[in-house]
């Protein structure tokens, strides 16, 4: 927003120059107001900048010399002052660019008193006076349209991210001197055109139907996709886990219009979004390599930036390999995969970021992948096993809800030509899910989307178990050592596989099927 404000007074007998601009920086999703204050007197060159500005905000005053320059204004011949309020908060970027131009400009007296007073002004600006699209423009815009701001200018490149905000006069810009002419009334700028959601369907790369037998990891995949639970496969080489995987977004539901939005954001910080479309219109699908760092994957930086926990928010984090993963790194996700969401903690600042994907992982029985395996012997000592199954167990596999066992595969069911149920019959069952976990929120009796996140208290009153389904879960509790979060987590799933049956009551059938999830883990109960 820019609030422009002239005044005329004088410094030693010289005309002195006041003007504002308000723009923004963001700290993680969260949208901070920046006040771009320029004071201007004619006399030797002089720059000065105060307010905490990075390398990148501290430059500015180059590309905005040069733009300026192009508009027949020469900063060299006054002595500026730029103060960017509040001063207590790192800025960094070069989104204030525009901002700082425009102030420079009122306060030379090139822009009329006020002309901005209402409006958010973003863009990094090239040399020549072109604006260039900036990282996190959707946030920074929702960030300011919260504080009452209802306008906003943006560099072109931005309009159909820009276009995505209701309830704001967005206009896109392509250079400086068009967000003049408009600001002067010589010119009108572009709204951001509003171009409708539309999710992405066609993006899914394979069909389940390429996957023969299975049947167990198949239905695994189906229930983690029905109430979006972590889902960790373990398996032989070749039997097809990373393949599974690879499939999961195609049976997952199209991304709805508020996910989309979260998603956007996120993606839009870290600089991942098309211009073009403006929105991610798909589920994300992420695969960090196993060499990822524990920055990479949960996020951070100087400047908090998303990790791959977050990026595939709302969609898809597949660690494949999973016990080559380094040490932290998993550690690092255990917070984000109980909470939902990351915090970035810095000196000055403590960034949050939105973490809720569809964790799936793949590993195998052990370093050389034969252990189990019907046909073929096992050549680790059982010290290098326990060595490596001590690097896999611990509090990240707990919070994996379903762990199914991925066998070799047969050859009859490679050879027989009978292709297997496809992806739309599955998606099918999923989304008919889905829209009971959404029925049950709708109607005020849990507050999460998904079964994945059903507390407790919420899966007393949800998922409460016939009487067979009690002595069940007695008897697992009793006799396999199920540990309070392993139950909860029973539930959780066991209410899923009910809702696949569109069945009110959570049975013994249901239960029996969530505690096998539990269990396959090298006879392990988590
Ligand atoms: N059940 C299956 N149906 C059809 N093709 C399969 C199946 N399992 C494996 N394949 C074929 O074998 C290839 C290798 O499978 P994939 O990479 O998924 O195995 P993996 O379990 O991930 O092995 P690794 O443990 O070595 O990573 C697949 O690309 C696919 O062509
Ligand atoms: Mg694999």
């Amino acid at each position: 927003m820019v609030a422009t404000a002239n005044t005329s007074a004088t410094i030693c007998g010289k005309p002195l120059g006041l003007a504002s601009a308000e723009a923004s920086t963001l700290v993680g999703l969260e949208a901070h107001r920046i006040h771009v204050e320029v004071c201007c007197t004619r006399g030797p060159s002089f720059f000065q900048m105060v307010g905490l500005a990075e390398a990148a905000v501290r430059e500015a005053r180059v590309r905005v010399a040069s733009a300026l320059a192009r508009l027949g204004v020469l900063i060299d011949e006054y002595a500026i002052t730029v103060n960017l309020a509040p001063a207590d908060l790192r800025k960094s970027g070069a989104a204030l660019d525009l901002a700082l131009a425009l102030a420079t400009l009122g306060a030379v007296g090139e822009l009329p008193e006020g002309v901005l007073a209402g409006t958010v002004v973003l863009g990094e600006l090239a040399l020549d006076g072109t604006l260039r699209p900036i990282r996190g423009v959707l946030p920074q815009l929702e960030g300011a349209r919260a504080r009452g701001i209802c306008s906003a200018i943006i560099p072109a490149g931005n309009g159909a991210e820009g276009g995505l905000v209701e309830g704001m006069d967005v206009r896109v810009a392509a250079t400086l001197g068009e967000v003049c002419e408009h600001l002067t009334g010589k010119g009108r700028l572009r709204a951001a055109e509003r171009t409708p959601f539309v999710p992405d369907e066609s993006s899914a790369l394979g069909d389940l139907s390429e996957v023969r037998g299975q049947t167990t990891a198949r239905r695994a995949l189906e229930i983690a996709a029905a109430g979006n639970h972590n889902l960790l496969m373990i398996g032989p080489p070749g039997g097809g886990k990373t393949l599974l995987a690879r499939l999961l977004p195609s049976i997952l539901p199209p991304l709805h219009f508020d996910e989309a939005i979260e998603t956007t954001a996120i993606h839009s910080v870290a600089g991942l979004v098309e211009p073009e479309k403006g929105v991610v219109s798909v589920r994300p699908f992420r695969a960090p390599h196993h060499s990822v760092s524990e920055a990479g994957l949960v996020g951070g930086g100087d400047m908090p930036r998303p990790g791959e926990v977050s990026l595939a928010h709302n969609g898809v984090l597949f660690l494949d390999e999973l016990a080559e993963f380094r040490r932290g790194a998993l550690e690092a996700l255990r917070q984000p995969l109980e909470d939902w969401r990351v915090c970035i903690a810095r000196a000055r600042a403590r960034a949050w970021f939105p973490a809720r994907p569809l964790v799936i992982g793949a590993v195998n029985p052990c370093p050389c992948g034969y252990h189990g395996h019907p046909r073929r012997n096992c050549r680790c000592s059982p010290r290098l096993r326990h060595s490596y199954e001590a690097r896999l167990s611990g509090p990240l596999l707990d919070r994996l809800d379903v762990h199914v066992s991925v066998p070799p595969v047969e050859v009859s069911a490679l050879t027989s030509g009978t292709p297997g149920e496809p992806s739309s019959a599955v998606r099918a069952r999923v989304i008919a899910a889905r829209a009971v976990q959404r029925a049950r929120r709708e109607r005020g009796e849990t507050t999460t989307v998904t079964n994945s996140t059903l507390s407790a208290a919420e899966l007393e009153h949800v998922a409460r178990l016939d009487r067979d389904g009690g002595r069940l879960i007695e008897a697992a509790i009793a006799g396999l050592g199920l540990s309070a979060r392993a139950f909860v987590k029973v539930l959780r799933v066991a209410r899923t596989i009910a809702d696949l049956e569109n069945s009110p009551r959570v049975r013994a059938p249901h239960v029996a099927e969530a505690i096998q999830g539990r269990l396959i883990d090298r006879g392990r109960a988590a």
